[in-house]
């Protein structure tokens, strides 16, 4: 595949800190945030590996003709991401990935946790301006690893803040947040016409779409898998899906990274992919 109409040079116009492991980087990437769509993604060149990087697109500024990706150091190229400053230039190849399929929705119930919550924004802003019921469920570890808690308070109509530790609203996982939600929200809409929408660690994901599954609701889950390039060819990001007369291999990268999670086959130890 040709990627040059995919790959952009981007300038760097912020980087700010989230949270003490977070940061969020603001690109002028004119072309791409007039083409990204929720739930796609971008990679991003780096210093330290000769393999670009898959962020969730995090927002998008038509004004400023940027987008914004979100991240934590995992290790050397995000490390690597996380320094770059105002004005540095990076190759960036995107908008990726086929994003979330909200539209045919009363409401939406996003999930994150994690890394996972990137992917969120984008999708509750636009469910709003579409005049869909939003509610948001996040989970972090920690109360000080709570990031874009404005972003997601202005888009979601309901949110619920959830933390392993305690200092939110509800103390565990968010299991516990979903659970805890006023049953008549969830009651508000037929359930054939809300989507949980969610992002997160594998066994998260999986036990949500249990969740939903219970609640009659559709689910649709964003797979985080490593990449090598990004745009469908060299087969790295494979996963298991169901299809009419068993299953088949897609690709995370091409024909995801969002699935309908009645399709995926999660692995035993609760992960998407084979290793
Ligand atoms: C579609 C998509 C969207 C993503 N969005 C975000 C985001 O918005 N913010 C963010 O912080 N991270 C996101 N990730 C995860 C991010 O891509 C990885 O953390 C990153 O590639 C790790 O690179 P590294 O060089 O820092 O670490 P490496 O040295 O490559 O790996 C360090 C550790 O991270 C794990 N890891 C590596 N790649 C991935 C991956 N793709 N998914 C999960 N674990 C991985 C490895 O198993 C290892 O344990 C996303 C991944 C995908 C596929
Ligand atoms: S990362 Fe190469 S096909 Fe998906």
């Amino acid at each position: 595949m040709d990627t040059g109409r995919l790959e952009q040079t981007a300038l760097v116009l912020t980087n700010v800190r989230l949270s003490p492991v977070a940061v969020l980087l603001e690109l002028r990437l004119p072309e791409m945030a007039a083409a990204a769509r929720p739930g796609q993604f971008v990679m991003l060149a780096n210093r330290r590996s000769y393999l670009r990087r898959p962020l969730a697109i995090c927002g998008v500024n038509h004004d400023r003709r940027s987008l914004s990706v979100a991240m934590e150091a995992k290790g050397a190229g995000t490390r690597d991401l996380m320094e770059l400053a105002h004005g540095d230039r990076i190759t960036v190849l995107g908008p990726l990935g086929r994003g979330w399929r909200f539209s045919d929705f009363d409401a939406v119930i996003a999930v994150g946790g994690g890394t996972g919550v990137y992917a969120l924004p984008t999708l509750l802003e636009a469910a709003q301006a579409a005049r869909q019921n939003t509610i948001c469920v996040l989970g972090f570890r920690e109360r000080s690893r709570l990031v874009l808690e404005d972003r997601f308070r202005a888009a979601a109509d309901t949110l619920l803040l959830v933390s392993e530790l305690g200092g939110l609203d509800v103390t565990g996982n968010v299991l516990d947040g979903l659970r805890a939600l006023d049953p008549r929200l969830l009651q508000r809409h037929a359930p054939e016409r809300t989507l949980v929408a969610c992002c997160g660690p594998a066994p998260m994901m999986r036990a949500v779409a249990d969740w939903a599954a219970q609640q009659g609701f559709a689910c649709q889950v964003s797979l985080e898998e490593r990449m090598a390039c990004g745009f469908g060819v060299c087969r790295t990001c494979a996963c298991r899906v169901r299809t009419d007369d068993g299953w088949t291999y897609e690709r995370v990268c091409h024909e995801g990274p969002v699935f309908d999670a009645a399709d995926v086959i999660w692995e035993e130890d609760g992960d998407a992919c084979e290793a």
